[in-house]
């Protein structure tokens, strides 16, 4: 049989992952009076990195757009942190609303110090199947709703002289694009071009903008949506990342937390990716051949040696 056809008839081996026990990176008092407003702060990866926030020692406003969803989330955080949290309903796409929002965070907690824009909306399909109002209300929700939040509390920090401070999760397809999620990653790219902008821009302020582009870490909200049903297996990230795992939600919140506190205070305009490796693994022209499995390289030897 040629080698290549048997190359690709043949089933991988994945290798299982060393399990792996993740804690806490930072001391106690990382994010001790500080002020975080998180946009989707009730569910999934936002709820994590409050949570973690919170142990910090910081004060929490989570947003999104249901209150009753909200609230459960802020009494479980509290419970479990003793920390303070205030849900706000807020629609991101609403300009007017993300103003009410702020308003309401400094009110209760003094000063607002910084931005998580964290909030997203996303669903797999052919690009040619979408409505122009389906692709729209990606873009509303990620772009407009990221825009709105980062520009309220822009023109709020720099009015009051508050070194304040943006982290923006987006993607690692907001930089190679993706097919199946066009209008998400339209919407991603923008926002990391905004990050850059904002990075320069409102640097003299002492304002600094900083991304972080995710793999896949398990969230009801993005499972549901982009891997329905039996997709799950089919698809099981995991086989597409170097490290053989998906990413733990603490791993995520390490990282923020560090990039919002302020021993990160020199890091501006920067995106940084944790994914397990899981782009680079896509993009090298010959990594698929992880699936020649060790006994077949010798065959294979001998033919290029031969050529
Ligand atoms: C095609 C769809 C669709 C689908 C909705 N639409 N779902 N079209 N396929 N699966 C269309 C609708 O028909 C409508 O167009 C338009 O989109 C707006 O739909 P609404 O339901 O009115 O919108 P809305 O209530 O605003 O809900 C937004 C949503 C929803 C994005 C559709 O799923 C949502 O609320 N999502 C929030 C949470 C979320 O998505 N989390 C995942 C983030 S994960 P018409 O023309 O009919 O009016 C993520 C991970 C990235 O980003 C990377 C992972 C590895
Ligand atoms: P999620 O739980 O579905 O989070 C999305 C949140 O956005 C929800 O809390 C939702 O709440 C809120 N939201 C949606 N539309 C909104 C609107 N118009 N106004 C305000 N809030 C709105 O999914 P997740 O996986 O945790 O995703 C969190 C972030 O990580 C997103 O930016 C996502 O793109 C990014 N990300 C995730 C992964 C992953 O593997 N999970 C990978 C890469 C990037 P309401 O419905 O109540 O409004």
């Amino acid at each position: 049989m040629p080698v290549l056809f048997r190359l690709y008839t043949t089933k991988i081996n994945y290798m299982s992952a060393p399990t792996i026990n993740v804690t806490g990176m930072l001391k106690d008092d990382a994010l001790k009076g500080k002020t975080i407003i998180i946009t989707g702060g009730g569910t999934g990866l936002g709820k994590s990195m409050g949570t973690y926030f919170l142990t910090l020692g910081a004060n929490l406003v989570i947003t999104s757009r249901k209150l009753d969803v909200l609230q459960k989330a802020a009494d479980e955080m509290q419970a479990a942190t003793g920390g303070k949290v205030l849900a706000v309903a807020c629609d991101v796409r609403n300009y007017e609303e993300v103003e009410k929002m702020l308003l309401q965070a400094v009110e209760t907690f003094g000063r607002a110090d910084v931005l998580l824009n964290n909030a997203a909306g996303n669903f797999i399909s052919p690009t040619e199947r979408l409505s122009a109002n389906a692709f729209a209300a990606i873009i509303d929700i990620v772009l407009k709703g990221s825009v709105n939040c980062s520009l309220a509390l822009g023109k709020y920090w720099i009015k009051e002289n508050i070194p304040g401070n943006i982290l923006n999760i987006v993607t690692t397809y907001a930089f190679t694009g993706s097919a199946y999620v066009v209008p998400s990653a339209c919407a991603k790219g923008g926002v990391l071009a905004m990050t850059r902008s904002l990075a320069v821009e409102w640097g003299r302020h002492g304002i600094r903008t900083n991304a972080i582009a995710p793999g896949p870490f398990p969230t009801k909200g993005a499972w549901e949506r982009l891997l329905p049903g039996e997709m799950a297996q089919k698809f099981d990230f995991k086989n597409r990342v170097p490290l053989k795992r998906v990413g733990e939600h603490q791993e995520l919140a390490n990282l923020a937390a560090f990039l919002v506190s302020d021993f990160s205070g020199y890091i501006n305009g920067e995106v940084i990716t944790i994914d397990g490796g899981e782009w680079l693994q896509g993009a090298g022209q010959f990594n698929a051949l992880e699936m020649i499995p060790p006994q077949m390289w010798d065959s294979i030897e001998q033919a290029t040696r031969k050529a």
